[in-house]
């Protein structure tokens, strides 16, 4: 298949290129902002009417969450006009598209873990502008997929996972949000999934992430146990720790219409995170 990726050199872009490649039956056409900026559709129309790619990826996004707060104009251009152009431009030119969305899209006063019908209520710009985006692609084309995830890390890119391990090393506490609920995702369990679908014509809107879910606080005390770190963690509420942008309390993606549309189940994430602990102390 004929594939273009946006966004291929951020933290998810650029495992799922590796993984991409790996398969060896697709050809890739990597782009990134520098390349392809997905605000401007006359740029995209006239690059895929030359590449007429089969397939479109996009990873792009603005994905600064306090960032959105204040930079409102770029947030929405990237997260909800970008996409709606990919929408437009792929339908002309009969292409699939596959687009990443987010779990803040959601209140998070959910007590179980949210299915794809269930209300959106982002509670951030960044949610907001990443929900827009999905309006903007279900009203433009039939052939999508988008997929919602949650809690991203990558070796490619900033993330909590080696947020954690620097502030380890000047530390001997640190105080982590023990009241935010979600599940932590390995990006090349995500790009593996998002290979798999796009083969599929099961279009529609998934919820993709690793298995079980944890508070960050947990999260941080399996980094520390997984890289033989030892350091205190100190559980707080999130009134301790203010940030511009309000993040929901419970956004635990349900996966059942993921495993019940025959997909294979993504594996825990503490399995994942031990993966990823191995690449990131090998690579120091
Ligand atoms: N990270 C998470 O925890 C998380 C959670 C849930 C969902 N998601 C979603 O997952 C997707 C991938 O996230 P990520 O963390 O891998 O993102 P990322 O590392 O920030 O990568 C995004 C890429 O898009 C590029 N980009 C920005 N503006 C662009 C434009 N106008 N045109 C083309 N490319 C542009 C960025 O370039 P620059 O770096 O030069 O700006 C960067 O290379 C996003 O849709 C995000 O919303 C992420």
């Amino acid at each position: 298949m004929k594939i273009l990726i946006t966004g291929y050199k951020g933290m998810l872009g650029s495992d799922l290129v590796n993984i991409l490649k790996n398969e060896d039956q697709h050809e890739l056409i990597l782009t990134d902002v520098e390349e392809l900026d997905i605000t401007n559709i006359e740029e995209l129309r006239e690059m895929f009417k030359k590449e007429k790619p089969e397939m479109i990826i996009n990873v792009a996004a603005y994905t600064d969450v306090d960032g959105c707060e204040t930079n409102r104009e770029l947030a929405y251009n990237v997260n909800s006009i970008g996409p709606k152009n990919l929408a437009i431009v792929s339908n002309e030119i009969g292409a699939k598209l596959l687009h990443i969305s987010t779990d803040y899209v959601f209140s998070g006063n959910n007590t179980i873990p949210y299915i794809e019908e269930d209300k959106t209520d982002p509670q951030s710009y960044y949610g907001l502008t990443k929900l827009q985006a999905e309006e903007f692609i279900k009203e433009t084309m039939k052939n999508y997929f988008i997929i919602r995830t949650a809690w991203l890390y990558g070796i490619n890119g900033k993330n909590f996972v080696k947020t954690m391990l620097n502030l380890a090393k000047d530390n001997l506490e640190i105080s982590v949000v023990n009241d935010q609920r979600g599940s932590p995702t390995f990006t090349c369990d995500l790009a593996s999934a998002i290979c798999e679908l796009i083969k599929t014509d099961k279009y529609g809107i998934y919820h993709v992430t690793n298995a079980n879910d944890c508070t960050w606080y947990d999260f941080a005390k399996n980094i520390f146990e997984l890289a033989n770190i030892d350091v205190k963690v100190k559980a707080i509420a999130t009134e301790k720790y203010p940030t511009p942008a309000k993040r929901p309390k419970y956004s635990v993606l349900s996966h059942e219409k993921w495993n019940n549309s025959g997909f294979k189940p993504l594996r825990n994430y503490k399995d994942a995170l031990n993966d990823y602990i191995k690449l990131e102390l090998i690579n120091k």
